[in-house]
């Protein structure tokens, strides 16, 4: 786990939290992905059992209002909100150790999201790296949330007042801005909110099966981890290895072979797998198949634990409105503060 650079202890005349406190976000996707889990998730897991022991709180959120600046279905988002709850639990969270609720049952987010609007230069927000890329993967759909979307994830960040953030390197240019943010609001109204830092994993930059693009749902190069194990075979079994080895007989080149990449995350072997890639030893369908295997099994377990939550639909809900009832004192306390700060009360 890193931390791009410690956060500062509160000093006693601000209203920081004494503790850190964790906080992160993931879309109602529809599929967990190995991206979701290698860059992020396996780093929730952490922080979670973490905090559990040292004293501080983590709390993970299902962004369903972000996932209206793409996804119009009701039913769908509806559905795909609790298919990432039970992908969440299956894969570690515990709801007994972390807070785990879906953003919308916490409306008051919405509230700050506005309140920091106004500290928020336009030119800020349109020089986004996803603003600019959705106005070119959804260009009959460029609705205002899209532009809006960091100062909301801002604003689920500081409304718990957290300063650990665990997100994969994408998710990079959106916390510099919610740092920005925060030091807008700190230099106008006084310090409030301390600045977020990101918590890295081992695997920040997840590659999907193409091997060029970031492993992406919108991109469809994914490989799905609790999906049946055909499904994940038939994935790994398309992907691009080193496009520079043609023949079974050529020398592979590890360093730039993706799936070699994904060796390092599942057993200690893998420098011994490289040596038979780079003496042509194995070939690279060789080493696929062995991806392919390990993968599933490594998620055997939390497919089986996903199954059964799945299953249980009561059961996630009861998770999921304890998780946004337990968080409620500290987002209603911070909203207090800032609107007392802003000159609302
Ligand atoms: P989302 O739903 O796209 O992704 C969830 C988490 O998974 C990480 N991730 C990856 N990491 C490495 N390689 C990949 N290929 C890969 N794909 C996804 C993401 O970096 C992310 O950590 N905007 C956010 C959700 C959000 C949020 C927040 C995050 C809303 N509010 C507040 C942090 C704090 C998003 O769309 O993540």
């Amino acid at each position: 786990m890193t931390i791009d650079a410690a956060p500062k202890p509160a000093t006693r005349a601000s209203s920081l939290p004494a503790q850190p406190r964790a906080f992160s976000g993931i879309q109602p996707s529809g599929v967990t992905h190995l991206g979701n889990d290698l860059g992020a998730i396996r780093n929730y897991v952490a922080l979670q059992n973490r905090g559990a022991a040292e004293g501080f709180e983590t709390i993970y959120c299902i962004v369903d209002y972000h996932a209206l600046t793409s996804v119009h279905d009701p039913d769908r988002l509806r559905r795909q909100t609790l298919e990432m709850a039970a992908s969440l639990i299956a894969l570690g969270l515990d709801p007994d150790k972390c807070m785990l609720f879906v953003q919308s049952h916490r409306p008051e987010v919405t509230e700050l999201c506005w309140l920091l609007n106004t500290v928020t230069p336009v030119g800020w927000l349109q020089r986004t790296p996803t603003y600019k890329e959705k106005r070119q993967t959804q260009p009959e759909d460029v609705n205002h949330g899209l532009l809006t979307y960091p100062v909301l994830q801002a604003a689920d960040i500081v409304i718990y007042k957290a300063s650990l953030v665990p997100i994969g390197k994408d998710q990079a240019p959106h916390l510099e801005l919610s740092r920005e943010i925060v030091r807008a609001f700190n230099a106008r109204y006084g310090e409030t909110f301390p600045e977020p830092h990101a918590v890295y994993t081992e695997a920040p930059v997840v590659l999907g099966t193409d091997g060029v693009r970031k492993m992406s749902k919108s991109v469809g190069n994914t490989i799905d981890i609790l999906a049946e194990p055909d499904v994940i075979r038939k994935q790994i079994m398309s992907m691009v290895t080193d496009t520079q080895r043609i023949l079974r007989s050529d020398p592979g080149r590890p360093e730039v072979c993706n799936v070699c990449q994904m060796h390092r995350h599942f057993g200690d072997d893998y420098e011994e797998i490289w040596d038979g890639e780079r003496t042509a030893r194995t070939g690279c369908v060789d080493t696929k198949k062995l991806l392919a295997q390990r993968i599933i099994d490594h998620y055997a377990p939390a497919r089986e634990a996903y199954r059964e939550l799945i299953a249980d639909p009561v059961r996630l809900h009861r998770i999921l409105d304890e998780g946004a009832e337990r968080i409620r004192p500290i987002a209603e306390a911070t909203m207090a503060e800032v609107r007392e700060r802003m000159g609302l009360r």
